[in-house]
């Protein structure tokens, strides 16, 4: 099966997102093009190592370009200053240039840290994306933000900072475990809530088969997720605007990954399934949209077996107040009014600046009574 290509074109720094099997064994000769020197150094996680950078570096090889490894421990606490500190000193070590090409090898941490250890490192060098997770496919590894968390709060310390490439390998999505994978699902199926009736149509009929493992049903998702997500970016780079659309679903999702600690109980991506759900139950609450669009949204939920509602999370939550106080926490607070992504049916959103919080109160206490 040959490889698609997304195109994301931007000004001077346009690159293509490629998407199918066997992209590892094919990384030297697509990344070659990228280099002056046979050489790359890439950055991954010690789980990551193990299970993809064998065919990465022989892929590599096949094309004569030698690479060193250097692999962070997994899991969010990597995003802090003193992995990033230690992955950019590596660099230094290695005299990784301008010339050269860093490659993030993994899911959404080792995108973010990789690409900001990128972007500082003498003031910006090159890199390439190798998402291994499907969140990190369709989401993390376009489109630019990179960056690591601080003690105040996730991503807060970042650059914009564009991938010269990405090579969407989807052969790795079958070492994912189903919940990983119904996680980033929450994400797919986040692009036809937002912006593609059709897609989320065809979603309904062909999620379960992606799931499942068919390969075209696989590329078909992700190629139109990142389809739609360079179309938001071209449109909208520094989200000044339209690229807070991408955040549908995670106003609530960030608070509700606040108070379970950003912890093993809820993944991002099943925070923004679940932030989906209740953005499409706000939106029905305001008026915006016919209760019909959030009994759609939680049939294909239920149908994939994701999280969708308050009760799938475990352990105790803290009542409306508490979860909307989290919320103004957030960095997409404006003004001190909290920015939410509405919806006036399937596909269709908009940024909302003025919600009326009595509603979306309403929304959380009744989720609350259904645990
Ligand atoms: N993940 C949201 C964005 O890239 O803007």
């Amino acid at each position: 099966m040959t490889p698609q290509t997304v195109h994301v074109p931007l000004d001077g720094r346009s690159y293509d997102i490629r998407i199918g099997p066997g992209l590892l064994a094919r990384a030297g000769a697509e990344i070659a093009p990228l280099l002056a020197a046979k050489r790359v150094a890439v950055l991954t996680d010690e789980r990551v190592a193990d299970l993809h950078y064998p065919a990465l570096r022989e892929g590599l090889a096949a094309e004569g370009i030698a690479s060193d490894m250097l692999a962070l421990p997994p899991g969010e606490g990597t995003k802090c200053w003193s992995q990033l500190e230690r992955a950019v000193e590596w660099l230094l070590e290695r005299k990784v240039n301008r010339d050269d090409v860093v490659v993030a090898l993994g899911g959404g941490v080792i995108g973010d840290l990789a690409g900001f250890a990128a972007a500082i490192l003498r003031r910006g060098v090159r890199f390439v994306q190798v998402p291994t997770t499907l969140l990190a496919q369709v989401d993390s590894s376009v489109g630019g933000k990179t960056g690591i968390n601080s003690k105040l709060g996730k991503n807060l310390i970042g650059a914009f900072h564009q991938p010269g490439l990405v090579l969407a390998d989807t052969d790795v999505l079958d070492t994912l475990a189903p919940r990983d994978y119904l996680a980033g699902y929450a994400e797919v199926a986040k692009y036809g809530l937002l912006g593609d009736g059709t897609f989320f149509e065809w979603l309904e009929k062909n999620g379960a088969n992606a799931a499942a493992g068919d390969v075209e049903a696989r590329i078909t998702a992700i190629r139109r997720s990142c389809e739609m997500k360079a179309e938001i970016v071209v449109r909208d780079e520094t989200e000044k605007g339209d690229r807070a659309l991408l955040n549908l679903g995670h106003t609530f999702g960030h608070a509700l990954e606040a108070a379970t600690g950003y912890s093993d109980r809820l993944l991002h991506g099943e925070g923004v399934s679940i932030g989906c759900m209740l953005a499409f139950r706000a939106s029905a609450a305001l008026g915006l949209c016919s209760q019909e669009a959030p009994s759609r949204v939680a049939q294909h939920f239920a149908d994939m077996g994701m999280k969708r509602g308050l009760g799938d999370i475990p352990g105790n939550l803290p009542d409306a107040d508490g979860l909307l106080e989290l919320m103004t926490q957030d960095k997409k607070v404006k003004d001190g009014r909290i920015v939410f992504v509405l919806a006036r049916d399937i596909g269709e959103t908009f940024v909302c600046r003025d919600a009326d919080i009595s509603v979306i109160r309403g929304v959380l206490d009744q989720a609350l009574a259904e645990r």
